[in-house]
């Protein structure tokens, strides 16, 4: 297994590019499966997540081409198998998007269930839910669920319980080719679904209310192909927003939008860090010392989850304590006993972690758990004296591309150690 080696104490400065959104590129690439196509997404990185999504499209029959050096993907077909198996699934939970794709267009569709990950149990009841209510009968049975309609799934008024991105994503591109008019109350407002939308439109979808938490979706009887480009990557960005500020240097995230970031540049600015946007994307400074700032994360456009990590570990070495609540996920702070192993000073309690900042962190070698909760490692080893060591480094490469080439460009020392 890879580790990244980390010498800190660099300060960053340079150009930083951000890429094409993970979290958009995966209900997209899902989306192939509402037409024969070809769809075509431009702006596609080059992650594990992305290949694991091309491999579960190519099992179902579609041909997908991805070519990372002009970072488009290509999907054409249609499917000749509708069932999403478990080694597939269980790698990736985001593969359960495929399922209201296939049941919207063949009437029928067997997907493993996702089950748990490490930051949580994440049933997908509000998924099945809202096909039930289209029409869809489901059956779990044997680790799978088993969706049939008879005809057509049939438009629906679908009121979640709470904010969900993946049941939003799944009952939009169910309700693109249902019968008749679909509403989607307290829909997620992600900008990841608003890209999709965009898509969906771009092949033919009747969709109203982008950008709110009513999504009206007027059903059409076939979607063709279109060329989309996929949004930057807000995570990526803010991510890296935290290591100019945790090093106290100046970085171009090149690409990267500050609408996107939601209530993630109100905190960053709270803390001290400078956020610009300029034409070629977003300028980050960090001016003097950071401070504490408390946290909760929220749906969009409030602090996003997947910001989480990273944003303690800013914390970790900011003036004065922080409080972070975390109200998404039940087990996300994993990160918090390795930062602590490093010098933080982070107690948790049930759902929120008091955080009291340090004047320095000490490098360590440490083991990364989860996709953010690895880069909020990387983020301490840069900020830290000595060399940190982060084991298990595959959970980055799930969501972050290029993570070495893209800090050390900007003059981090660090280096991919390769078993
Ligand atoms: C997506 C993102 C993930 C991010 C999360 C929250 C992708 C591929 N992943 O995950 O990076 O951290 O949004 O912003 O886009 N829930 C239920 N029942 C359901 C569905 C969700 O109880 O049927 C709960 C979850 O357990 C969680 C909360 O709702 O507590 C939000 O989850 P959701 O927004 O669905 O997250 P994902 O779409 O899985």
């Amino acid at each position: 297994m890879d580790r990244i080696r980390i010498r800190g104490g660099r300060t960053l400065r340079g150009t930083i590019p951000v890429g094409g959104a993970k979290n958009a590129s995966l209900p997209l690439m899902a989306a192939a499966l509402l037409t024969d196509g070809p769809l075509v997404l431009t702006n596609a990185p080059a992650l594990d997540d992305v290949r694991t999504m091309a491999r579960l499209l190519e099992q179902h029959g579609l041909a997908v081409e991805h070519d990372t050096r002009t970072r488009q993907i290509s999907l054409s077909g249609a499917a000749t198998s509708l069932e999403a198996p478990y080694d597939l699934v269980r790698k990736m939970r985001a593969s359960v998007l495929v399922l209201g794709p296939l049941l919207a267009r063949y009437g029928e569709a067997r997907v493993s269930l996702p089950g748990g990950c490490a930051i949580g149990t994440r049933p997908v009841d509000l998924h099945l839910r809202g096909l039930e209510q289209m029409g869809a009968r489901i059956n779990l049975d044997g680790g799978y669920i088993g969706a049939t309609v008879s005809g057509r799934l049939k438009g629906a008024r679908i009121h979640f319980p709470q904010v969900s991105v993946g049941a939003t994503e799944n009952l939009l591109m169910a309700a693109a080719l249902a019968e008749g008019t679909t509403e989607l109350l307290n829909a997620a407002r992600e900008p990841e679904i608003g890209d999709l939308a965009a898509c969906l439109i771009a092949m033919g979808a009747r969709i109203e209310g982008v950008g709110t938490d009513r999504l009206l979706v007027h059903g059409v009887d076939s979607l063709h192909g279109a060329t989309h480009p996929v949004i930057p990557d807000r995570i990526e960005a803010g991510t890296y927003a935290c290591a100019a500020a945790i090093t106290g240097g100046e970085v171009l995230l090149e690409g990267a939008k500050l609408a996107h970031l939601g209530a993630c540049a109100r905190v960053l600015a709270e803390a001290g860090v400078e956020l610009d946007e300029v034409p070629q994307g977003l300028r980050v400074r960090r001016v003097d010392g950071l401070r504490g700032v408390d946290i909760m994360t929220e749906p969009f456009p409030g602090f996003a989850t997947d910001m989480q990590a990273q944003t303690m570990t800013l914390m970790c070495v900011a003036e004065g304590a922080s409080m972070v609540t975390e109200t998404i996920f039940e087990n996300r702070f994993m990160h918090v006993p390795e930062l602590n192993r490093m010098g933080a000073r982070i107690n948790v309690h049930g759902s929120s972690a008091i955080v009291r900042g340090v004047a320095r962190l000490s490098g360590a070698p440490v083991m990364a758990t989860d996709l953010r909760a690895s880069f909020s490692l990387v983020l301490a080893g840069l900020a830290a004296a000595g060399d940190t060591v982060v084991n298990r480094v595959y959970h980055l490469d799930r969501g972050y591309e290029g993570v070495e080439a893209k800090l050390a460009g900007v003059g981090a020392d660090i280096e991919r150690l390769r078993d």
